[in-house]
């Protein structure tokens, strides 16, 4: 796979002793799923936790446990390792592991490893995993903060239920988390100290109580969008009307139904915005009357006629505020078209008045994991060919940051 968010990029997936280690099995599948080789390298302990065999045959590589391997040539498993690493994420660290590296100790080649590297090329990023007294104790805490001192980055700790029956801090984070997190850490940071605002997903506009109208729309391109924005370091709030996806780490998310609530949303939330991008599938008309209760068969055979209002156009009347108009406010639209994409792209920038507008060949990639798009603005146009939503999301991030006013 060579599409996708960790393409290209190698990482040491260290494991210390925890119950945890169940997860590093998953971990490691996806870290693999998102593009990157995983090169294992386990404790002693953590072996009593989860076998070399499993974490190999998954990795597809040998696993390292010993600096005493003579399998490398040149017998230092800890430099070669390291050196061509874009990470190296320790899933789960430990109480102990936590308080070797605060030493600076080498004595296993795990630690011998992390002290080894070249730490301004090749960042730490610790998962760690624990019961709740032993992370709250103040000896944990100092050497976190010492680690962290040291230019480690600590990723996490969930609360909730722990393996031994209590509940509270200390839980490493899920494997998709810290996948999101490390993907997030190694992302350009083009949009720091920016506002981006998302709208997402279909609406629902409501006949009576138990009925209504919506579409297909997933919400999949825009909460990818969410998600790179974030990881570029924007502050992120996404609208979102009725979807099955879980709220992006670090995104601010506001639920929505209709249309109407989905404007009231956004121009709430717009004033202090720098990007708008409005990937929400609205619904263009909606039922002129809401019934009050569930409209019910009346038996003459005769079915009910809904009569239909349009529906505000978001993205149009965004486009019209004056911070839009002044470019202050950066707009980007999108259009599913089913034919002529190019053209009808181009004529729907204009009519929107929108600066950027990205085109997909409609509806037939809702739902879909991948996409190409076409992106067009005063300049010409653009296509980002075909790729999973998520790496398209971050490709369009970047065309997105390349336009916006220096600040
Ligand atoms: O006109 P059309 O629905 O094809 O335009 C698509 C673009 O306009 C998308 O960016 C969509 O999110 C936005 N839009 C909107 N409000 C509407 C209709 C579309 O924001 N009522």
């Amino acid at each position: 796979m060579n599409d996708e968010e960790l393409a290209g990029k190698h990482i040491v997936l260290g494991l210390s002793g925890g119950v945890a280690c169940y997860k590093a099995a998953e971990l490691c599948r996806q870290l693999q799923r998102a593009g990157a080789t995983v090169q294992v390298v386990m404790t002693e302990a953590a072996a009593q936790f989860i076998t070399p065999v499993t974490m190999q045959a998954l990795s597809g590589r040998p696993v390292y446990g010993s600096q005493w391997d003579a399998r490398e040539p040149n017998n230092m498993p800890h430099i070669n390792l390291s050196r061509n690493a874009d990470a190296v994420l320790i899933a789960p660290a430990s109480a102990d592991f936590i308080a070797r590296l605060a030493q600076g100790r080498a004595d296993e080649l795990l630690s011998l490893l992390c002290l080894a590297r070249p730490r301004e090329r090749v960042p730490l990023l610790l998962a760690p995993a624990m019961n709740r007294e032993m992370w709250a104790h103040p000896a944990t805490q100092r050497n976190l903060a010492q680690v962290a001192q040291d230019g480690a980055t600590v990723l996490g700790v969930g609360c909730g239920d722990q393996a031994c029956g209590e509940t509270g801090d200390g839980r490493m984070l899920e494997p998709h988390e810290l996948v999101e997190e490390l993907t997030a850490f190694l992302t350009p940071k083009l949009l720091v100290g920016r506002k981006v605002l998302i709208t997402a997903g279909p609406t629902f506009e409501a006949i009576d109580p138990v009925r209504g109208i919506t579409n297909h729309s997933s919400g999949k391109m825009g909460f990818a969008i969410a998600r790179a924005a974030r990881a570029a370091g924007a502050e992120v709030t996404l609208v979102a009307g009725p979807v099955h996806l879980p709220t992006p780490r670090g995104v601010r998310r506001i639920d929505v139904q209709s249309a109407q609530q989905m404007l009231d949303a956004v121009l709430q939330q717009v004033q202090s915005a720098s990007v708008f991008i409005a990937t929400a599938a609205v619904a263009d008309w909606r039922p002129a009357t809401q019934a009050a209760h569930k409209i019910k068969k009346d038996g003459s055979g005769e079915p009910p006629v809904l009569r239909f209002v349009e529906n505000p156009d978001i993205l149009a009347t965004v486009a019209q505020l004056p911070q839009a108009r002044s470019g202050a406010l950066y707009c980007v639209g999108f259009a599913a078209e089913s034919e002529d994409l190019l053209a009808q792209s181009s004529a729907k920038r204009l009519r929107k008045g929108v600066p950027l507008l990205v085109g997909n060949i409609g509806p037939a990639t809702f739902g879909q994991d991948d996409n190409a798009l076409l992106l067009v603005d005063a300049n010409g146009h653009r296509e980002l060919p075909r790729a999973s939503k998520r790496v398209l999301a971050q490709q369009l991030v970047a065309e997105i940051a390349a336009r916006l006013p220096h600040h």
